[in-house]
């Protein structure tokens, strides 16, 4: 099949990733189709390529919509999800929901069309509390906790992963599973801790440098600039393998703490911080092996200063 002719179908393809992977499709000269309720998304994301693209408003909880744009599609691109951490602990019936019922249709749409390549997103999430740092993709996945209510998202995309291997087994030709570890960029919306902090240092002056960050800050974390999230994307296009599971992030270690000195002063902004308790689930640290990316050749293009300053002069 040539390329020209190759049909994608991208759940979640408005949102903050979903419109990046688009962009690099049609650049590709593939065709596309996105699915998308837009609780997230945003079509402006799209607004350079919008002739070029199909749009379908509709939730992957709906068997009937989804069923109906999955006609004619060699290949689906799987996003669509409840994100936003805030949502995990306000929302996790419905996060469970999308997870469930969402996955569960993918799955029987992409059987009844027989479509054999599917990606789907999973999360660094699916760690939680690893037991090796940086951690690999063969660290067990765990819920710690049944009650609280931030696993719904981690557990939602366990189920996810779960089903994806024994499905991609019976049903698909090539199922590959990739874990993004906190991807940041331009357009992503203000709900992230990076374009989050960047919004709200916009009010710090000199009366007022108070700056509020949740838990001691001592938190670490690794972020990966959506450019080089995408490069690694494309490598699993042309390089992943049938059932197998990929970190994207990179191994650029910072605590909470000096992210928000190094953003402030980026931003050239004095700031005096203060510190409110960790939400309860809310992992110390989290930073991927990159290992099995890299050997498909990704190379990290954006430290955390170049990526920002991207970020800061798109605002
Ligand atoms: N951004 C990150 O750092 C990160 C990290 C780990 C995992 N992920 C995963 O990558 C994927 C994309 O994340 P993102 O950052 O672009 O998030 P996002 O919220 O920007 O995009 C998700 C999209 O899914 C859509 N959506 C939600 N529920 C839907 C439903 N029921 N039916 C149809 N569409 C629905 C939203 O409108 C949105 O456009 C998600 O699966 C997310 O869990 C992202």
């Amino acid at each position: 099949m040539s390329k020209k002719n190759k049909k994608f179908l991208i759940t979640g393809g408005t949102g903050f990733v979903g419109s990046n992977i688009c962009h690099l499709l049609i650049k590709l000269g593939y065709q596309i189709t996105i699915f998308d309720n837009n609780t997230r998304g945003d079509l402006k994301r799209l607004s350079s390529i919008k002739k070029q693209v199909k749009f379908v408003k509709g939730d992957i909880r709906n068997y009937y919509q989804l069923n109906k744009v999955l006609k004619n599609i060699d290949t689906v691109i799987h996003l669509a999800y409840i994100n936003g951490t805030k949502y995990f602990y306000s929302k996790p019936v419905d996060v469970l929901d999308v997870a469930i019922k969402g996955n569960l249709n993918i799955f029987e749409g992409c059987i009844n069309h027989k479509i054999k390549e599917l990606y789907i997103a999973s999360s660094s999430e699916v760690y939680q509390t690893p037991n090796k740092i940086p951690t690999n993709e063969n660290e067990p996945l765990k819920i710690p906790d049944i009650f609280n209510p931030r696993y719904s998202y981690g557990g939602g995309k366990i189920l996810s992963e779960l089903m994806g291997v024994h499905y991609g087994k019976k049903f698909f030709k090539k199922l590959i599973i990739f874990r993004p570890h906190n991807v940041y960029g331009p357009n992503m919306g203000n709900e992230h801790v990076i374009p989050e902090f960047i919004s709200r240092l916009k009010k710090i002056n000199k009366k007022n440098k108070k700056f509020v960050i949740q838990g001691s800050g001592k938190e670490i974390r690794s972020f990966i600039f959506i450019d080089d999230f995408i490069q690694a994307f494309e490598l699993l296009l042309k390089k992943g393998k049938h059932l197998n599971i990929y970190n994207i992030g990179t191994e650029e270690k910072i605590s909470i703490k000096a992210l928000a000195l190094k953003i402030a002063k980026l931003k050239n902004k004095k700031i005096n911080l203060k510190h409110t308790n960790l939400r309860e689930g809310s992992t110390k640290i989290r930073c991927p092996d990159t290992g099995k990316i890299k050997n498909l050749g990704f190379k990290q293009k954006y430290n955390l200063d170049s990526g920002i300053n991207k970020i800061i002069k798109n605002n």
